[in-house]
């Protein structure tokens, strides 16, 4: 389980939000993984407020794909080392509106796991894409971009998270079926490169207008290990229930 607040919260409402995921949650009542991926100056009080969540960890929204340098205004991994576990990398937003290339985000992803960090790599088609049938070629070459820098055992620390870039913020999404048949291909592919019993281990996230409404279905189809959640996660009690219709589903409650 992901949670992307984006640009969406002020300082003070990201520390209100953490805070309120605290108290719903308590302490050790969580039976899934959870990620959640704050601005940068907010990773530090974020990660002091949520320390006693076991089953939550921390991630950065970007990073540079640089390990040091002159590049005004960037981040490296060395300086989000300290506070997360996490990062997002390739999300559609910065390959759209940034510019940011397969190459970068798979420089990103190499430098991450260099790091001992672990990248969830962010891919899947335009609704152009989409209307031109180019989803296979769009999504191999993507996932392609990262297996390259991957190998048998670094494979074990990225997440995957196809996302359609139009069921992004869009309330429109793929079918269930329609989104495991990608991640079917992802899995395939993986198989191809590091044999089918690494490959069954990928952990391969779904992520576009996830709520608490729509999670279900996805997280009910096999293949589909969790969810990446953008606007619904800066709710803290949406995104709670979105996390206990997962915990069910999976049979953690
Ligand atoms: P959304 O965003 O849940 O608001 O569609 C998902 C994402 O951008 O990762």
């Amino acid at each position: 389980m992901v949670g992307n607040w984006k640009m969406e919260l002020s300082h003070l409402a990201a520390v209100n939000l953490a805070t309120s995921l605290k108290r719903v949650w308590g302490e050790d009542t969580l039976r899934v993984q959870v990620v959640v991926c704050p601005s940068f100056p907010a990773l530090l009080p974020v990660a002091e407020i949520l320390k006693p969540l076991k089953e939550l960890q921390l991630g950065a929204q970007n990073v540079h794909w640089q390990e040091q340098g002159a590049w005004t205004g960037e981040v490296a991994v060395s300086q989000i080392k300290p506070f997360v576990q996490w990062c997002l990398v390739g999300h559609s937003e910065r390959r759209a509106l940034v510019g940011e290339t397969d190459e970068q985000v798979q420089a990103k992803a190499q430098l991450l796991i260099k790091e001992g960090l672990r990248p969830i790599v962010c891919l899947g088609e335009t609704a152009a894409e989409r209307a031109q049938e180019l989803i296979v070629e769009t999504v191999t070459q993507q996932v392609e971009a990262i297996f390259t820098v991957a190998t048998r055992t670094t494979l074990q620390r990225l997440v995957i998270a196809y996302e359609p870039v139009w069921a992004i913020g869009s309330g429109e999404m793929p079918a269930p079926s329609e989104a495991a048949e990608v991640m079917l291909l992802i899995r395939k592919l993986a198989a191809q490169r590091f044999g089918e019993e690494v490959a069954a281990k990928l952990c391969i996230i779904y992520g576009g207008s996830v709520n608490a409404r729509t999670v279900e279905p996805f997280v009910a189809e096999p293949g589909i290990d969790g969810v990446l959640v953008g606007g619904a996660s800066v709710q803290a009690r949406e995104f709670a229930e979105i996390v206990r219709v997962v915990e069910r589903v999976s049979g953690q409650e």
